[in-house]
């Protein structure tokens, strides 16, 4: 097994709850990238766009996603917009095997509808938004992603198991 999992996906496609359980799985270390450029800048991630927008929050999270991967036997949850710098992706192939979740856009919406920790969908809390930045954002993550699981009515348990046969197979 490739030392470190990255878990790449769009918003809500439960790469946080699949991070806790594989990180309880793997007995790896777990940490999710948002969680922690929060907790390094002090900052929640509203705060970083109100501040600075996506430029400053895009700076930060290619710095801290450098400074998770020097670390081995790491899973990373990434944000959904990680995968839209060509640097992280080589950061995280270079460092592990990256794991795409998708999930439709009503299953996304569902999920997110009732959250307002989201820069980029507040104010545009909706399935047609979602869907036309799911297409807009498919192919960065296709070409990212070396295992792709469709997560949609899926037991988190079972996304595990399939994460973790996927990563033997190619190993
Ligand atoms: C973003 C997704 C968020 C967070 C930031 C930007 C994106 O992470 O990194 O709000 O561009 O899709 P989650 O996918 O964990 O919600």
């Amino acid at each position: 097994m490739k030392s470190n999992i990255y878990l790449i996906g769009f918003m809500g496609t439960g790469k946080s709850t699949v991070l806790n359980k594989l990180a309880f799985l793997t007995k790896y270390n777990g940490v999710d990238l948002d969680d922690y450029i929060e907790k390094k800048e002090k900052k929640s991630i509203n705060d970083i766009f109100a501040e600075g927008g996506e430029e400053l929050f895009r700076k930060l999270e290619t710095e801290y996603l450098k400074n998770v991967s020097e670390k081995k036997e790491y899973i990373v949850s990434c944000g959904g917009g990680t995968v839209l710098r060509s640097e992280n992706v080589d950061i995280m192939k270079d460092n592990g095997t990256v794991v795409l979740l998708r999930a439709t856009p009503k299953t996304i919406y569902e999920r997110v509808k009732d959250t307002t920790n989201r820069p980029l969908l507040n104010g545009n809390m909706n399935e047609e938004y979602i869907a036309g930045m799911l297409k807009k954002r498919e192919e960065f993550y296709l070409s990212a992603a070396d295992i792709v699981i469709d997560t949609d009515d899926m037991q988190v348990s079972d996304i595990c198991r399939e994460i973790l046969e996927k990563i033997k197979k190619n190993s």
